[in-house]
Protein backbone atom coordinates (compact mmCIF):
# COMPACT_ATOMS: atom_id res chain seq x y z
CA UNK A 1 0.00 0.00 0.00
CA UNK A 2 1.07 3.95 0.02
CA UNK A 3 3.37 5.71 -3.18
CA UNK A 4 6.60 6.57 -2.69
CA UNK A 5 8.93 8.86 -5.18
CA UNK A 6 12.28 10.14 -4.17
CA UNK A 7 14.17 12.54 -6.68
CA UNK A 8 17.84 13.95 -7.13
CA UNK A 9 19.19 16.86 -8.59
CA UNK A 10 22.41 18.40 -9.65
CA UNK A 11 22.18 21.58 -6.84
CA UNK A 12 19.50 22.90 -4.55
CA UNK A 13 16.34 23.66 -6.33
CA UNK A 14 12.50 24.17 -6.11
CA UNK A 15 11.41 20.80 -6.08
CA UNK A 16 8.43 20.98 -4.26
CA UNK A 17 6.11 21.60 -7.19
CA UNK A 18 7.85 18.44 -8.65
CA UNK A 19 6.85 16.58 -5.55
CA UNK A 20 3.17 17.89 -5.55
CA UNK A 21 2.73 16.38 -9.23
CA UNK A 22 4.23 13.26 -7.86
CA UNK A 23 2.12 12.78 -5.18
CA UNK A 24 -1.35 13.68 -7.21
CA UNK A 25 0.07 11.11 -9.84
CA UNK A 26 -0.10 8.49 -7.21
CA UNK A 27 -3.09 8.69 -5.56
CA UNK A 28 -4.46 6.01 -6.52
CA UNK A 29 -2.17 4.45 -4.55
CA UNK A 30 -2.64 5.67 -0.95
CA UNK A 31 -4.63 9.40 0.24
CA UNK A 32 -5.20 9.52 3.99
CA UNK A 33 -2.22 11.50 4.29
CA UNK A 34 0.40 13.18 2.30
CA UNK A 35 3.72 14.26 3.07
CA UNK A 36 7.18 15.58 1.47
CA UNK A 37 11.05 16.36 2.48
CA UNK A 38 13.57 17.80 0.67
CA UNK A 39 17.46 18.00 1.97
CA UNK A 40 19.17 20.84 1.35
CA UNK A 41 23.07 20.59 2.53
CA UNK A 42 22.79 20.46 6.27
CA UNK A 43 19.37 20.71 6.65
CA UNK A 44 15.64 18.69 6.03
CA UNK A 45 12.61 20.21 5.56
CA UNK A 46 9.54 18.17 6.63
CA UNK A 47 6.10 18.53 5.88
CA UNK A 48 3.06 16.04 6.58
CA UNK A 49 -0.40 15.87 7.59
CA UNK A 50 -3.42 14.07 7.17
CA UNK A 51 -5.56 14.76 4.27
CA UNK A 52 -5.45 15.00 0.35
CA UNK A 53 -2.55 16.23 -1.80
CA UNK A 54 -3.89 19.57 -2.90
CA UNK A 55 -5.29 20.69 0.62
CA UNK A 56 -2.08 19.25 2.76
CA UNK A 57 0.42 20.76 -0.10
CA UNK A 58 -1.65 24.14 -0.15
CA UNK A 59 -1.90 24.12 3.92
CA UNK A 60 1.95 23.47 4.00
CA UNK A 61 3.20 24.96 0.99
CA UNK A 62 5.17 22.52 -0.20
CA UNK A 63 5.70 24.42 -3.50
CA UNK A 64 8.24 26.41 -2.08
CA UNK A 65 10.32 23.39 -1.01
CA UNK A 66 14.03 22.93 -2.05
CA UNK A 67 16.73 21.28 -2.10
CA UNK A 68 18.54 18.81 -4.27
CA UNK A 69 17.02 15.46 -3.56
CA UNK A 70 13.15 15.45 -2.48
CA UNK A 71 10.96 12.71 -1.26
CA UNK A 72 7.18 12.20 -1.35
CA UNK A 73 4.76 9.93 0.06
CA UNK A 74 0.59 9.13 -0.01
CA UNK A 75 -0.29 6.89 2.99
CA UNK A 76 -2.87 4.41 2.79
CA UNK A 77 -3.48 3.46 6.71
CA UNK A 78 -2.20 0.46 7.81
CA UNK A 79 0.16 0.48 10.94
CA UNK A 80 -1.01 3.46 13.11
CA UNK A 81 -4.20 5.39 12.66
CA UNK A 82 -4.24 8.34 9.63
CA UNK A 83 -2.55 11.28 11.46
CA UNK A 84 0.40 13.97 11.42
CA UNK A 85 2.75 11.94 13.74
CA UNK A 86 1.84 8.65 11.43
CA UNK A 87 2.45 10.28 7.93
CA UNK A 88 5.39 9.92 5.88
CA UNK A 89 8.77 10.80 5.50
CA UNK A 90 10.14 10.06 8.66
CA UNK A 91 13.27 11.16 10.50
CA UNK A 92 15.88 9.14 12.61
CA UNK A 93 16.17 9.74 15.98
CA UNK A 94 18.34 13.19 15.52
CA UNK A 95 16.96 14.05 12.24
CA UNK A 96 19.78 13.96 9.58
CA UNK A 97 17.86 10.92 8.16
CA UNK A 98 14.77 10.72 6.13
CA UNK A 99 12.76 8.05 4.43
CA UNK A 100 9.42 6.95 3.69
CA UNK A 101 8.02 3.49 2.42
CA UNK A 102 5.31 1.50 0.61
CA UNK A 103 4.28 -1.54 2.04
CA UNK A 104 4.11 -3.24 4.75
CA UNK A 105 6.49 -4.27 7.45
CA UNK A 106 4.91 -7.16 9.40
CA UNK A 107 7.57 -7.07 12.35
CA UNK A 108 6.99 -3.81 13.25
CA UNK A 109 5.83 -4.00 16.54
CA UNK A 110 8.71 -5.98 17.93
CA UNK A 111 11.23 -3.82 15.78
CA UNK A 112 9.66 -0.41 17.38
CA UNK A 113 10.52 -2.11 20.64
CA UNK A 114 13.54 -2.95 20.15
CA UNK A 115 14.12 0.39 18.70
CA UNK A 116 13.30 2.31 21.68
CA UNK A 117 15.26 -0.44 24.08
CA UNK A 118 18.28 0.38 21.51
CA UNK A 119 17.90 4.42 22.62
CA UNK A 120 16.26 5.44 19.74
CA UNK A 121 13.41 8.00 19.25
CA UNK A 122 10.68 6.74 17.63
CA UNK A 123 7.32 9.01 17.04
CA UNK A 124 5.06 7.30 15.51
CA UNK A 125 3.22 3.89 15.04
CA UNK A 126 3.72 3.81 11.52
CA UNK A 127 6.44 0.91 9.92
CA UNK A 128 7.61 3.31 7.75
CA UNK A 129 8.75 4.68 10.58
CA UNK A 130 10.58 1.36 11.32
CA UNK A 131 12.59 1.58 7.76
CA UNK A 132 14.35 4.48 8.98
CA UNK A 133 15.27 3.49 12.22
CA UNK A 134 16.53 -0.08 10.53
CA UNK A 135 19.02 1.68 8.78
CA UNK A 136 19.76 4.35 11.64
CA UNK A 137 21.34 1.41 14.21
CA UNK A 138 23.23 0.33 11.60
CA UNK A 139 25.11 3.83 10.52
CA UNK A 140 25.00 4.22 14.29
CA UNK A 141 27.14 0.81 14.96
CA UNK A 142 29.74 2.39 12.07
CA UNK A 143 28.24 0.62 8.88
CA UNK A 144 28.33 2.72 5.65
CA UNK A 145 24.78 3.36 4.11
CA UNK A 146 24.60 0.60 1.26
CA UNK A 147 25.71 -1.76 4.08
CA UNK A 148 23.46 -0.47 6.68
CA UNK A 149 20.36 -1.24 4.16
CA UNK A 150 21.67 -4.38 3.58
CA UNK A 151 21.17 -5.56 6.98
CA UNK A 152 18.22 -3.59 7.90
CA UNK A 153 16.79 -5.53 4.84
CA UNK A 154 17.31 -8.86 6.99
CA UNK A 155 15.62 -7.36 9.52
CA UNK A 156 12.13 -5.38 8.12
CA UNK A 157 9.94 -8.81 7.53
CA UNK A 158 6.72 -8.42 5.19
CA UNK A 159 6.56 -7.23 1.34
CA UNK A 160 7.73 -3.05 0.80
CA UNK A 161 9.84 -0.75 -0.95
CA UNK A 162 11.59 2.01 0.60
CA UNK A 163 13.35 5.39 0.02
CA UNK A 164 16.06 7.25 2.14
CA UNK A 165 18.31 9.98 1.98
CA UNK A 166 20.83 11.69 4.48
CA UNK A 167 21.99 15.82 5.19
CA UNK A 168 25.37 16.59 3.84
CA UNK A 169 25.60 13.78 1.17
CA UNK A 170 24.33 14.03 -2.77
CA UNK A 171 22.49 10.79 -2.90
CA UNK A 172 19.16 9.15 -2.27
CA UNK A 173 18.84 5.14 -1.73
CA UNK A 174 15.92 2.79 -2.49
CA UNK A 175 15.23 -1.02 -1.81
CA UNK A 176 12.47 -3.20 -2.92
CA UNK A 177 11.28 -6.31 -1.26
CA UNK A 178 7.78 -7.55 -2.70
CA UNK A 179 6.32 -3.79 -3.58
CA UNK A 180 6.76 -2.06 -6.77
CA UNK A 181 9.74 -0.02 -8.05
CA UNK A 182 10.82 2.07 -10.54
CA UNK A 183 13.85 4.50 -11.29
CA UNK A 184 13.58 6.89 -14.19
CA UNK A 185 16.75 8.44 -15.76
CA UNK A 186 16.64 12.24 -16.84
CA UNK A 187 18.82 15.17 -17.70
CA UNK A 188 20.40 15.95 -14.82
CA UNK A 189 17.80 14.24 -12.48
CA UNK A 190 17.46 10.86 -11.70
CA UNK A 191 14.55 9.85 -9.36
CA UNK A 192 12.32 6.30 -7.77
CA UNK A 193 9.18 5.71 -7.46
CA UNK A 194 6.46 2.79 -6.64
CA UNK A 195 5.06 2.91 -10.34
CA UNK A 196 5.51 4.91 -13.24
CA UNK A 197 2.71 7.70 -13.66
CA UNK A 198 4.58 10.22 -11.19
CA UNK A 199 7.95 9.06 -13.39
CA UNK A 200 6.65 9.26 -16.81
CA UNK A 201 5.89 13.62 -16.88
CA UNK A 202 9.25 13.97 -16.08
CA UNK A 203 11.54 11.10 -18.31
CA UNK A 204 11.23 7.81 -20.40
CA UNK A 205 13.99 6.42 -19.98
CA UNK A 206 13.52 3.87 -16.78
CA UNK A 207 14.42 1.07 -15.20
CA UNK A 208 12.59 -1.38 -13.62
CA UNK A 209 13.55 -2.87 -10.01
CA UNK A 210 13.84 -6.01 -8.69
CA UNK A 211 12.81 -7.69 -5.69
CA UNK A 212 16.45 -7.85 -3.65
CA UNK A 213 18.16 -4.98 -5.44
CA UNK A 214 19.62 -1.44 -3.77
CA UNK A 215 19.76 1.18 -5.61
CA UNK A 216 22.18 4.59 -5.28
CA UNK A 217 20.60 7.63 -7.23
CA UNK A 218 22.80 10.57 -8.06
CA UNK A 219 21.73 13.32 -10.06
CA UNK A 220 23.50 11.94 -13.17
CA UNK A 221 23.49 8.26 -12.31
CA UNK A 222 22.17 5.18 -10.91
CA UNK A 223 24.14 2.35 -9.47
CA UNK A 224 22.33 -1.17 -8.60
CA UNK A 225 24.00 -3.44 -5.94
CA UNK A 226 22.21 -6.87 -4.72
CA UNK A 227 21.44 -6.73 -1.35
CA UNK A 228 22.59 -10.73 -1.01
CA UNK A 229 26.13 -9.77 -1.43
CA UNK A 230 26.13 -6.08 -2.53
CA UNK A 231 27.20 -6.83 -6.21
CA UNK A 232 26.82 -4.34 -8.79
CA UNK A 233 23.65 -5.31 -10.96
CA UNK A 234 24.23 -3.85 -14.60
CA UNK A 235 20.77 -3.52 -16.13
CA UNK A 236 20.37 -1.41 -19.34
CA UNK A 237 17.87 1.25 -19.32
CA UNK A 238 14.42 0.92 -20.95
CA UNK A 239 11.99 3.59 -23.02
CA UNK A 240 8.92 3.47 -22.49
CA UNK A 241 6.45 4.42 -24.89
CA UNK A 242 2.96 4.14 -23.44
CA UNK A 243 1.13 7.85 -23.63
CA UNK A 244 0.47 9.75 -20.52
CA UNK A 245 -3.37 10.58 -21.82
CA UNK A 246 -4.38 7.93 -19.39
CA UNK A 247 -3.61 8.96 -16.57
CA UNK A 248 -5.51 12.36 -17.33
CA UNK A 249 -9.02 12.72 -16.96
CA UNK A 250 -9.47 13.92 -20.86
CA UNK A 251 -12.22 16.45 -20.29
CA UNK A 252 -14.17 14.17 -17.99
CA UNK A 253 -14.41 15.21 -14.85
CA UNK A 254 -13.80 12.12 -12.78
CA UNK A 255 -11.78 9.20 -13.99
CA UNK A 256 -14.51 6.76 -13.49
CA UNK A 257 -16.28 8.12 -16.11
CA UNK A 258 -13.30 8.24 -18.37
CA UNK A 259 -12.76 4.65 -17.90
CA UNK A 260 -16.55 3.70 -17.96
CA UNK A 261 -16.58 5.43 -21.70
CA UNK A 262 -13.04 3.69 -22.42
CA UNK A 263 -14.39 0.37 -22.29
CA UNK A 264 -15.24 -0.41 -25.59
CA UNK A 265 -11.99 0.67 -27.40
CA UNK A 266 -10.15 -0.96 -24.61
CA UNK A 267 -12.12 -4.41 -25.09
CA UNK A 268 -11.26 -3.98 -29.47
CA UNK A 269 -7.61 -3.86 -28.44
CA UNK A 270 -8.22 -7.23 -25.75
CA UNK A 271 -10.14 -8.87 -28.58
CA UNK A 272 -7.42 -8.11 -30.77
CA UNK A 273 -4.66 -9.04 -28.34
CA UNK A 274 -6.30 -12.51 -27.72
CA UNK A 275 -6.85 -13.26 -31.10
CA UNK A 276 -3.07 -12.87 -31.58
CA UNK A 277 -1.79 -14.34 -28.89
CA UNK A 278 0.40 -17.75 -28.78
CA UNK A 279 -0.35 -17.58 -24.85
CA UNK A 280 -3.84 -18.04 -25.14
CA UNK A 281 -3.13 -21.23 -27.09
CA UNK A 282 -1.04 -23.10 -24.58
CA UNK A 283 -3.85 -22.01 -21.20
CA UNK A 284 -6.14 -23.61 -23.57
CA UNK A 285 -4.61 -27.11 -23.60
CA UNK A 286 -3.55 -27.06 -20.50
CA UNK A 287 -6.93 -25.97 -19.31
CA UNK A 288 -8.40 -29.04 -21.21
CA UNK A 289 -6.17 -31.24 -20.01
CA UNK A 290 -6.50 -30.13 -15.98
CA UNK A 291 -8.03 -31.86 -13.52
CA UNK A 292 -10.15 -29.32 -12.04
CA UNK A 293 -10.10 -25.62 -13.08
CA UNK A 294 -10.04 -22.94 -10.55
CA UNK A 295 -10.45 -19.06 -11.33
CA UNK A 296 -9.59 -17.04 -8.62
CA UNK A 297 -9.50 -13.46 -7.52
CA UNK A 298 -11.18 -10.58 -5.20
CA UNK A 299 -13.60 -8.30 -5.42
CA UNK A 300 -14.28 -7.03 -8.92
CA UNK A 301 -11.74 -9.57 -10.33
CA UNK A 302 -13.67 -12.46 -9.08
CA UNK A 303 -16.77 -11.71 -10.04
CA UNK A 304 -15.46 -11.86 -13.53
CA UNK A 305 -14.09 -15.23 -12.41
CA UNK A 306 -17.75 -16.04 -11.34
CA UNK A 307 -18.92 -14.64 -15.16
CA UNK A 308 -16.39 -16.58 -16.68
CA UNK A 309 -16.78 -20.00 -15.01
CA UNK A 310 -20.86 -19.27 -16.09
CA UNK A 311 -19.33 -19.09 -19.69
CA UNK A 312 -16.99 -21.91 -19.22
CA UNK A 313 -19.45 -24.24 -18.26
CA UNK A 314 -22.80 -23.23 -20.56
CA UNK A 315 -20.51 -22.29 -23.25
CA UNK A 316 -17.65 -25.22 -23.41
CA UNK A 317 -19.14 -27.65 -21.25
CA UNK A 318 -16.38 -27.40 -18.63
CA UNK A 319 -16.86 -27.28 -15.28
CA UNK A 320 -14.56 -24.50 -13.34
CA UNK A 321 -14.28 -23.55 -9.54
CA UNK A 322 -14.67 -19.73 -8.74
CA UNK A 323 -12.66 -18.99 -5.36
CA UNK A 324 -12.15 -16.19 -3.82
CA UNK A 325 -8.34 -16.02 -3.19
CA UNK A 326 -8.16 -16.14 0.59
CA UNK A 327 -10.55 -19.27 0.46
CA UNK A 328 -8.59 -20.88 -1.86
CA UNK A 329 -5.80 -21.36 0.84
CA UNK A 330 -8.07 -22.94 2.79
CA UNK A 331 -10.57 -24.83 1.33
CA UNK A 332 -9.13 -26.02 -1.77
CA UNK A 333 -5.13 -25.42 -2.02
CA UNK A 334 -5.08 -28.82 0.58
CA UNK A 335 -6.27 -30.58 -2.42
CA UNK A 336 -5.08 -29.60 -5.66
CA UNK A 337 -2.11 -31.24 -7.29
CA UNK A 338 -0.13 -30.74 -10.70
CA UNK A 339 -2.75 -32.31 -12.22
CA UNK A 340 -4.98 -28.73 -11.78
CA UNK A 341 -5.03 -25.27 -13.19
CA UNK A 342 -5.21 -21.77 -11.77
CA UNK A 343 -6.44 -18.90 -13.46
CA UNK A 344 -5.39 -16.18 -11.25
CA UNK A 345 -7.24 -12.60 -12.13
CA UNK A 346 -6.31 -9.13 -10.94
CA UNK A 347 -6.05 -5.96 -12.10
CA UNK A 348 -2.74 -4.62 -9.96
CA UNK A 349 -1.39 -8.14 -9.89
CA UNK A 350 -0.33 -6.68 -6.79
CA UNK A 351 -3.36 -7.95 -4.30
CA UNK A 352 -1.62 -9.82 -1.42
CA UNK A 353 -4.62 -12.03 -1.19
CA UNK A 354 -4.45 -13.10 -4.78
CA UNK A 355 -0.42 -13.42 -4.24
CA UNK A 356 -0.64 -15.39 -1.26
CA UNK A 357 -3.00 -18.09 -3.00
CA UNK A 358 -0.69 -17.72 -6.08
CA UNK A 359 2.49 -18.73 -4.16
CA UNK A 360 0.44 -21.92 -2.59
CA UNK A 361 -0.51 -23.00 -5.27
CA UNK A 362 2.80 -22.67 -7.11
CA UNK A 363 3.96 -25.02 -4.15
CA UNK A 364 1.54 -27.41 -4.94
CA UNK A 365 2.18 -28.15 -8.18
CA UNK A 366 -0.87 -26.35 -9.83
CA UNK A 367 -0.38 -24.80 -13.32
CA UNK A 368 -1.01 -21.27 -12.52
CA UNK A 369 -2.16 -18.67 -15.53
CA UNK A 370 -2.71 -14.75 -14.80
CA UNK A 371 -4.96 -12.48 -16.17
CA UNK A 372 -3.46 -9.21 -15.39
CA UNK A 373 -3.76 -5.35 -15.95
CA UNK A 374 -0.59 -4.06 -14.60
CA UNK A 375 2.36 -5.49 -16.71
CA UNK A 376 5.44 -6.29 -14.61
CA UNK A 377 2.97 -7.01 -11.95
CA UNK A 378 4.10 -9.49 -9.34
CA UNK A 379 1.09 -11.63 -10.87
CA UNK A 380 2.96 -11.81 -13.79
CA UNK A 381 6.10 -12.91 -12.84
CA UNK A 382 4.92 -15.54 -10.78
CA UNK A 383 2.58 -17.36 -12.82
CA UNK A 384 3.72 -19.73 -15.87
CA UNK A 385 2.34 -17.50 -18.01
CA UNK A 386 0.01 -14.78 -18.08
CA UNK A 387 -2.44 -12.67 -20.57
CA UNK A 388 -2.88 -9.35 -20.38
CA UNK A 389 -6.08 -7.04 -19.96
CA UNK A 390 -5.01 -4.16 -22.23
CA UNK A 391 -6.79 -1.64 -20.31
CA UNK A 392 -3.77 1.34 -20.09
CA UNK A 393 -3.77 2.71 -16.44
CA UNK A 394 -7.43 2.19 -14.39
CA UNK A 395 -6.81 5.29 -11.91
CA UNK A 396 -10.47 5.24 -10.29
CA UNK A 397 -10.64 2.73 -7.49
CA UNK A 398 -13.56 1.48 -8.33
CA UNK A 399 -12.44 -1.22 -11.11
CA UNK A 400 -14.72 -0.69 -14.73
CA UNK A 401 -12.37 -1.32 -17.44
CA UNK A 402 -10.34 -4.03 -16.28
CA UNK A 403 -13.86 -5.67 -15.02
CA UNK A 404 -15.48 -6.03 -18.48
CA UNK A 405 -12.10 -7.13 -20.33
CA UNK A 406 -11.48 -9.81 -17.71
CA UNK A 407 -15.11 -10.65 -18.51
CA UNK A 408 -14.03 -10.59 -22.12
CA UNK A 409 -11.08 -12.66 -21.94
CA UNK A 410 -13.28 -15.32 -20.07
CA UNK A 411 -15.93 -15.21 -22.56
CA UNK A 412 -13.59 -15.31 -25.21
CA UNK A 413 -11.40 -18.69 -23.71
CA UNK A 414 -14.61 -20.81 -22.99
CA UNK A 415 -15.69 -19.65 -27.06
CA UNK A 416 -11.79 -20.83 -28.76
CA UNK A 417 -12.55 -23.70 -25.92
CA UNK A 418 -15.77 -24.77 -27.25
CA UNK A 419 -14.23 -24.63 -30.68
CA UNK A 420 -16.56 -21.41 -31.90
CA UNK A 421 -15.72 -19.01 -34.57
CA UNK A 422 -14.78 -15.94 -31.97
CA UNK A 423 -15.15 -13.51 -34.46
CA UNK A 424 -18.67 -13.07 -33.48
CA UNK A 425 -17.35 -11.32 -30.65
CA UNK A 426 -16.28 -8.34 -32.49
CA UNK A 427 -19.73 -6.66 -32.00
CA UNK A 428 -18.87 -6.34 -28.85
CA UNK A 429 -17.44 -2.99 -28.73
CA UNK A 430 -19.40 -1.29 -30.67
CA UNK A 431 -22.95 -3.08 -28.75
CA UNK A 432 -20.75 -1.02 -25.59
CA UNK A 433 -20.80 1.97 -27.19
CA UNK A 434 -24.84 1.79 -28.09
CA UNK A 435 -25.55 0.77 -24.26
CA UNK A 436 -23.61 3.17 -22.68
CA UNK A 437 -25.25 6.50 -25.49
CA UNK A 438 -28.56 4.52 -24.99
CA UNK A 439 -28.78 4.18 -21.36
CA UNK A 440 -26.61 7.20 -19.62
CA UNK A 441 -30.10 9.71 -19.45
CA UNK A 442 -32.18 7.57 -18.24
CA UNK A 443 -29.63 6.08 -15.64
CA UNK A 444 -29.19 9.33 -14.22
CA UNK A 445 -32.60 10.19 -13.71
CA UNK A 446 -33.14 6.84 -12.12
CA UNK A 447 -29.82 7.78 -9.78
CA UNK A 448 -31.76 10.80 -8.77
CA UNK A 449 -35.17 8.78 -8.24
CA UNK A 450 -33.78 6.59 -5.75
CA UNK A 451 -30.81 7.92 -4.15
CA UNK A 452 -32.90 8.94 -1.09
CA UNK A 453 -32.36 5.17 -0.36
CA UNK A 454 -29.19 3.74 1.36
CA UNK A 455 -30.06 0.07 1.22
CA UNK A 456 -31.08 -1.65 -1.77
CA UNK A 457 -30.60 -5.16 -3.61
CA UNK A 458 -29.42 -5.87 -7.01
CA UNK A 459 -30.47 -9.27 -8.02
CA UNK A 460 -29.53 -11.80 -11.31
CA UNK A 461 -29.32 -15.37 -12.37
CA UNK A 462 -27.24 -17.83 -14.41
CA UNK A 463 -25.00 -15.47 -16.64
CA UNK A 464 -26.29 -11.99 -14.96
CA UNK A 465 -25.60 -13.26 -11.43
CA UNK A 466 -22.01 -12.47 -11.50
CA UNK A 467 -23.21 -8.54 -13.02
CA UNK A 468 -25.85 -8.05 -10.01
CA UNK A 469 -23.21 -9.04 -7.80
CA UNK A 470 -20.54 -6.63 -9.29
CA UNK A 471 -22.82 -3.70 -9.52
CA UNK A 472 -23.86 -4.39 -5.70
CA UNK A 473 -19.79 -4.01 -5.08
CA UNK A 474 -19.85 -0.52 -7.50
CA UNK A 475 -22.86 0.88 -5.34
CA UNK A 476 -21.68 -0.14 -2.31
CA UNK A 477 -18.18 1.19 -2.84
CA UNK A 478 -18.50 4.38 -3.75
CA UNK A 479 -22.25 5.51 -3.00
CA UNK A 480 -21.68 3.85 0.65
CA UNK A 481 -24.89 3.05 0.87
CA UNK A 482 -25.56 -1.10 1.59
CA UNK A 483 -26.52 -2.60 -1.39
CA UNK A 484 -26.07 -6.47 -1.61
CA UNK A 485 -26.14 -8.17 -4.65
CA UNK A 486 -27.91 -12.01 -5.02
CA UNK A 487 -29.38 -14.47 -6.71
CA UNK A 488 -32.93 -13.43 -7.93
CA UNK A 489 -34.52 -16.70 -6.80
CA UNK A 490 -32.92 -16.11 -3.47
CA UNK A 491 -34.77 -12.99 -2.54
CA UNK A 492 -37.85 -14.71 -1.36
CA UNK A 493 -35.74 -16.98 1.03
CA UNK A 494 -35.50 -13.99 3.54
CA UNK A 495 -34.44 -10.34 2.04
CA UNK A 496 -37.99 -9.86 0.61
CA UNK A 497 -38.94 -8.99 4.10
CA UNK A 498 -37.01 -5.57 3.62
CA UNK A 499 -39.53 -4.42 0.83
CA UNK A 500 -41.36 -1.42 1.35
CA UNK A 501 -43.46 1.41 -0.26
CA UNK A 502 -40.70 2.36 -3.01
CA UNK A 503 -37.87 0.28 -2.07
CA UNK A 504 -35.40 -0.42 -4.85
CA UNK A 505 -34.57 -3.69 -6.17
CA UNK A 506 -32.60 -3.76 -9.23
CA UNK A 507 -33.42 -6.89 -11.72
CA UNK A 508 -30.71 -8.25 -14.06
CA UNK A 509 -32.11 -10.03 -16.75
CA UNK A 510 -30.72 -12.42 -19.17
CA UNK A 511 -32.91 -12.95 -22.69
CA UNK A 512 -33.75 -16.38 -21.49
CA UNK A 513 -34.19 -15.50 -18.06
CA UNK A 514 -37.25 -13.30 -18.77
CA UNK A 515 -39.90 -15.28 -17.17
CA UNK A 516 -38.08 -15.98 -13.72
CA UNK A 517 -37.08 -12.75 -13.42
CA UNK A 518 -41.13 -11.67 -13.65
CA UNK A 519 -41.53 -13.75 -10.75
CA UNK A 520 -39.44 -11.66 -8.67
CA UNK A 521 -40.34 -8.47 -10.43
CA UNK A 522 -43.79 -8.68 -9.38
CA UNK A 523 -42.90 -10.64 -5.89
CA UNK A 524 -41.37 -6.93 -5.37
CA UNK A 525 -43.81 -4.81 -6.94
CA UNK A 526 -47.10 -6.09 -5.83
CA UNK A 527 -45.35 -5.19 -2.30
CA UNK A 528 -44.89 -1.53 -3.44
CA UNK A 529 -41.25 -2.00 -3.84
CA UNK A 530 -39.48 -0.58 -6.83
CA UNK A 531 -38.59 -3.16 -9.17
CA UNK A 532 -36.02 -1.55 -12.00
CA UNK A 533 -34.92 -4.15 -14.84
CA UNK A 534 -32.10 -3.95 -16.84
CA UNK A 535 -32.51 -6.36 -20.05
CA UNK A 536 -33.30 -6.53 -23.39
CA UNK A 537 -36.14 -5.33 -24.96
CA UNK A 538 -39.19 -7.21 -24.29
CA UNK A 539 -42.80 -6.13 -23.51
CA UNK A 540 -43.35 -9.22 -20.49
CA UNK A 541 -40.27 -6.26 -18.94
CA UNK A 542 -41.69 -3.43 -19.90
CA UNK A 543 -45.33 -4.50 -18.60
CA UNK A 544 -44.49 -5.91 -15.08
CA UNK A 545 -41.12 -3.61 -13.72
CA UNK A 546 -41.37 0.44 -12.48
CA UNK A 547 -38.41 0.71 -14.25
CA UNK A 548 -37.06 -0.58 -17.15
CA UNK A 549 -33.76 -0.14 -18.87
CA UNK A 550 -33.17 -1.26 -22.15
CA UNK A 551 -30.03 -2.71 -23.36
CA UNK A 552 -29.08 -3.44 -26.97
CA UNK A 553 -29.79 -7.14 -28.07
CA UNK A 554 -27.17 -9.71 -28.27
CA UNK A 555 -26.59 -13.07 -27.16
CA UNK A 556 -27.56 -14.14 -23.22
CA UNK A 557 -23.54 -14.39 -22.70
CA UNK A 558 -22.52 -10.34 -23.93
CA UNK A 559 -26.15 -9.39 -22.71
CA UNK A 560 -24.46 -10.00 -19.38
CA UNK A 561 -21.32 -8.37 -20.36
CA UNK A 562 -23.63 -5.22 -21.56
CA UNK A 563 -25.82 -5.52 -18.38
CA UNK A 564 -23.00 -4.21 -15.91
CA UNK A 565 -22.30 -0.87 -17.91
CA UNK A 566 -25.84 0.78 -16.52
CA UNK A 567 -24.97 -0.21 -13.35
CA UNK A 568 -21.68 1.14 -13.07
CA UNK A 569 -23.41 4.55 -14.53
CA UNK A 570 -26.15 4.14 -11.46
CA UNK A 571 -23.21 3.66 -9.27
CA UNK A 572 -21.13 6.53 -10.61
CA UNK A 573 -24.36 9.15 -10.64
CA UNK A 574 -25.58 8.03 -6.96
CA UNK A 575 -21.84 8.86 -5.99
CA UNK A 576 -21.69 11.98 -7.66
CA UNK A 577 -25.47 13.35 -6.58
CA UNK A 578 -24.12 12.81 -2.95
CA UNK A 579 -21.40 14.54 -2.88
CA UNK A 580 -18.61 11.92 -3.30
CA UNK A 581 -15.66 11.59 -5.51
CA UNK A 582 -16.19 8.12 -6.68
CA UNK A 583 -12.18 8.08 -8.04
CA UNK A 584 -11.46 7.86 -4.64
CA UNK A 585 -13.82 6.18 -1.85
CA UNK A 586 -13.29 6.44 2.03
CA UNK A 587 -10.94 3.71 3.50
CA UNK A 588 -10.27 2.34 0.28
CA UNK A 589 -7.35 1.92 -2.19
CA UNK A 590 -6.58 1.03 -5.34
CA UNK A 591 -3.75 -1.84 -4.70
CA UNK A 592 -4.35 -4.11 -1.65
CA UNK A 593 -0.91 -5.30 -0.83
CA UNK A 594 -2.04 -5.98 2.58
CA UNK A 595 -3.87 -9.63 4.49
C1 LIG B 1 -13.15 -2.96 -7.47
O1 LIG B 1 -13.98 -1.89 -7.79
C2 LIG B 1 -12.51 -2.86 -6.19
N1 LIG B 1 -11.73 -1.67 -6.12
C3 LIG B 1 -11.84 -4.10 -5.62
O2 LIG B 1 -12.85 -5.00 -5.30
C4 LIG B 1 -10.79 -4.84 -6.49
O3 LIG B 1 -11.41 -5.43 -7.58
C5 LIG B 1 -10.08 -5.87 -5.62
O4 LIG B 1 -9.40 -5.21 -4.58
C6 LIG B 1 -9.12 -6.72 -6.40
O5 LIG B 1 -8.13 -5.95 -7.02
P1 LIG B 1 -7.25 -6.54 -8.18
O6 LIG B 1 -8.12 -6.81 -9.34
O7 LIG B 1 -6.21 -5.49 -8.45
O8 LIG B 1 -6.63 -7.82 -7.67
Amino acid sequence: MCGIFGIVTKDDQPLGPILIEAAKRLTYRGYDSVGAATIRGEKIDLRKDVGRVDDVAAKYDFAEMTGSRGITQLRWATFGEPSQVNSQPHLDSDGDLVGAHNGNVVNNVELRQQFISEGLTVRSQNDGESCVHAVERYINKGYDFIDAIRLAYGDLAGDYAFVIGRVSDDKLYAIKKGSGLVVGLGEGFTCVSSDLPSILPLTRTIIRIQDGEIITLWAGRVELRSVKDGSVILRDPETVTETMDAVQKGGYPHFMLKEIHEQAQVAREVLHMLEGSSEVRTVLEKMRAARHLYFIGCGTSYHACLAGAVYFAQIAGRAAIPVLAPQFVPQYAPAVNHEDVGMFVSQSGETKDVLNALQIANAKGMTSFGLANVIGSTLTKATAGWLPLCCGYEISVPATKTFTNQVIAFLYMATRMAGHDTHQLEQIPELMEETIAAVAPQVEAIAAEINKWNDLYTLGYGTTYPIALEGALKLKEITYAHCEGMLSTEFKHGPLSAVSQGYPVIFVAGPEDVPLILSGINEVACRGGHAIAIGEEDARLRANANDVIFIPKSNPYINALLAVLPLQLLSYHMSVARGYDPDFPRNLSKTLTVD
